[in-house]
């Protein structure tokens, strides 16, 4: 257990960003969370930040409450029958690990999710998703703890709500939940899930009609890291905003003016648009504002080119969203947690 007082919390942000917290606590056990609690209670300790793997985080300054870090570990198979596995899993787990665990052991349906920054914990609030997988269609159980009563509660998948890139997580039931474990539940037959993209031709170009899990992995970290800068290299939250959803008729206007604008649907009424084009037509991508700027490979994510304060990244994304709106008429808004 770790608890300090005008901690910096840069390591704990992938965006590189240098501030303090007045109080850092990091728990390993549901045991050392309950213990600390009472604690966390009191107005001096408030406000309260969870940070999971720090990777869809922008911390703008100092922050005067308690950042509170699960080092929970363990992947347990809990249960199985003859088709699934369930896997419950730490919060402190980094999730690639679990996704590595998964591959190794034959447990399938998350090869797609491969190489995604964070961790366990942060699956489960954020909903994350790639190439077509989203975390809600692995995720059984989340467990946590009502930071109020103290109370350890268990949500099943269909409490938590999930969206695209949403869960009650992140809305009603912010600050609410600390989160300890997650289960997912994971197949024992392997159906790949090729429909994104990229995805087959990065598999032919290794020359892979039907991949093995193994070779499915090892394609999305491939199609990853050619698109998404290293963290360890230059700072960065994934995806900086999330892809717009818009009305069928918003999207009609825009084709008509674009006809090449990329776009899917989303329901049977709506359309997503990939904000990281809106952005790169706007001229953002490559782009640099002092020391922020719009990564060349992907115009998605904003990059800190080296000692960028919070405020430098909020000045940059904020004219984005002006620029993106002015042009489009549409707004964007940011995927990452901004504090
Ligand atoms: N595009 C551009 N310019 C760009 C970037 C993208 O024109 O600079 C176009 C692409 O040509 C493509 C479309 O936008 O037609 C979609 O691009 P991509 O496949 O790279 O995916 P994305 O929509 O930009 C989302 C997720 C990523 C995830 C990828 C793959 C969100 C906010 N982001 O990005 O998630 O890896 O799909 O599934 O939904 C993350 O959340 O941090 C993240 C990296």
């Amino acid at each position: 257990m770790k608890d300090f007082y005008d901690h910096s919390l840069l390591p704990y942000n992938t965006f590189g960003i240098d501030v303090k917290c007045r109080r850092f606590i990091e728990f390993d056990s549901v045991g050392e969370l309950l213990g600390v609690l009472p604690s966390l209670r009191s107005q001096d300790s408030r406000p309260l930040l969870i940070i999971g793997g720090g990777s869809n985080l922008l911390l703008t300054k100092d922050f005067e409450g308690t950042a509170i870090h699960s080092a929970i570990k363990g992947m347990d198979k809990v249960a199985e029958d003859d088709s699934h596995v369930l896997l419950r899993c730490g919060s402190g787990e980094i999730w690639d690990d679990v996704v590595a665990h998964c591959v190794d052991n034959g447990w399938h349906g998350a090869e797609n999710l491969s190489l995604i920054p964070g961790e366990v914990g942060a699956s489960a609030v954020q909903n994350i998703g790639a190439y077509g997988v989203e975390a809600k269609d692995l995720i059984y159980k989340v467990e946590a703890v009502d930071i109020a009563s103290g109370q350890t509660v268990a949500f099943a998948n269909a409490d938590c709500r999930y969206a695209y890139r949403q869960s009650r997580f992140k809305q009603e039931w912010r600050g609410r939940y600390i989160i300890t474990h997650v289960t997912y539940r994971l197949a024992k037959t392997f159906t790949p899930s090729l429909g994104y993209g990229n995805i087959r031709h990065t598999l032919a170009s290794m020359g892979i009609v039907m991949p093995t899990a193994a070779q499915l992995r090892s394609a999305i970290i491939g199609i990853r890291e050619a698109k998404l800068p290293d963290t360890k290299v230059l700072g960065n939250a994934g995806s900086f905003f999330m892809n717009p959803i818009v009305g069928r008729d918003v999207a009609e206007r825009l084709l008509s003016k674009y006809p090449d604008m990329p776009h899917y649907e989303a329901d049977e009424s709506r359309i997503k648009i990939p904000a990281g084009w809106l952005i790169e037509q706007c001229g953002w991508k490559g782009a640099s504002m002092g020391r922020a700027g719009v990564y060349e490979r992907q115009a998605l994510v904003i990059v800190n080119r080296g000692g960028a304060t919070g405020e430098e990244i909020v000045a940059l994304y904020e004219r984005i969203m002006q620029d993106v709106k002015e042009r489009f008429g549409v707004e964007i808004h940011p995927e990452v947690n901004v504090i």
